[in-house]
């Protein structure tokens, strides 16, 4: 610790005093470089559809993602984060759609990147949840989520997400040995040059359900995901994860939650050295939301929130407040 004086000598509030001078001072800032925005997919044509748990963030049918890229993009927020809402009709035990050319994902790739070609980064999650009839993210035999056959999966799933133009390929599974794995198949592919963003510390967490409300998993889920999902009473634990998926070529990786995980955020940023994201997940969103609707909070909330991610160590957060940036950064 150094101290710089005494009382009277020494008075803190001299630097508080003005505006001005706490803009001198001021350590840490928000920027729209600052942001991922999320955005959900939906089937049909000129759709906007709400998310009742979610209220502010909506489905987008693709036809319809212009405006909301087109202010992403004013906002200069670097890259952009994609879930489907797949129709129920189209999910299995084994999530096939997944691997469809044509599911949602893959068509909103190529007309994003038709459209605003390398203005704008993708980032797509690896992991079966979405597709799957009983919202697990890997493949189920007994009750068990299997590790190694849900693995050759996720490899196929990635290397489909890199041939539709997707930039980076953020698994969100957390099976054992998956960014080794997809980091192989990506090189041998040709496909080297595609990032990794591992999902590495992902706890099992209770602030999940408003967006598997939003991709419509929650009424399939059947149980927790416990087994593959992180306790979070484990800060050691992670920091294992993240040793692991460096090792096994992961360029980045995402600390989630977010607000209850400020912890582990620095204690990462601390010891890795590596860019970290922080996802401000779904029910840490509605918390605030409500919370503001309700006139228990003030807006300014929400900055105070995203900044603490900033003041931890994060390069970047995820957070569906990253449309609003044009009101929360003024
Ligand atoms: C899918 C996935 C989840 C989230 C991002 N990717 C849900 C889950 O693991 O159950 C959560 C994001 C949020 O709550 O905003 N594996």
């Amino acid at each position: 610790m150094i101290i710089t004086g005494k009382y009277p000598n020494l008075r803190m509030r001299r630097s508080r005093k003005e505006e001005w001078s706490r803009r001198l001072v001021r350590e840490n800032t928000l920027s729209g470089s600052d942001f991922v925005l999320p955005i959900f997919l939906t089937n049909g044509k000129n759709k906007k559809q709400k998310i009742k748990s979610m209220e502010g963030v909506y489905r987008y049918s693709i036809d319809n993602l212009s405006v909301i890229i087109d202010r992403a993009i004013k906002n200069k927020i670097p890259m952009l984060a994609l879930f489907p809402n797949t129709n129920k009709k189209l999910k299995d035990n084994n999530g096939s759609e997944a691997l469809n050319e044509n599911n949602l994902v893959s068509k909103a790739i190529i007309k994003i990147k038709k459209r605003y070609r390398n203005e704008i980064g993708i980032m797509c999650d690896v992991a079966l949840d979405p597709y799957t009839s009983h919202g697990h993210d890997g493949l189920i035999k007994k009750k068990e989520i299997l590790n190694d056959k849900t693995i050759q999966i996720l490899i196929k799933q990635s290397l489909l997400q890199a041939e539709m133009g997707c930039d980076v390929i953020a698994p969100s599974d957390m099976m054992d040995g998956r960014i080794g794995e997809i980091r192989k198949a990506l090189d041998k592919n040709g496909y080297e040059k595609i990032q990794i963003l591992s999902y590495a510390i992902k706890y099992s967490s209770s602030f999940y359900g408003p967006f598997r409300d939003a991709v419509g998993s929650k009424k399939a889920l059947k149980g927790d995901k416990k087994t593959y999902q992180m306790d979070y009473s484990n800060i050691d634990e992670a920091l294992r994860e993240v040793a692991l998926d460096i090792k096994e070529g992961a360029d980045m990786v995402m600390v989630k939650p977010g607000l209850p995980y400020i912890d582990v955020i620095k204690e990462v940023k601390n010891k890795f050295k590596i860019p970290v994201l922080a996802y401000q997940v779904s029910g840490e969103y509605s918390i605030i939301r409500n919370a503001i609707k309700k006139k228990i909070l003030s807006n300014d909330a929400i900055y105070e929130t995203l900044l603490s991610f900033k003041r931890a160590g994060a390069n970047a957060i995820i957070s569906y407040y990253a449309d609003y940036l044009d009101k929360i950064l003024k």
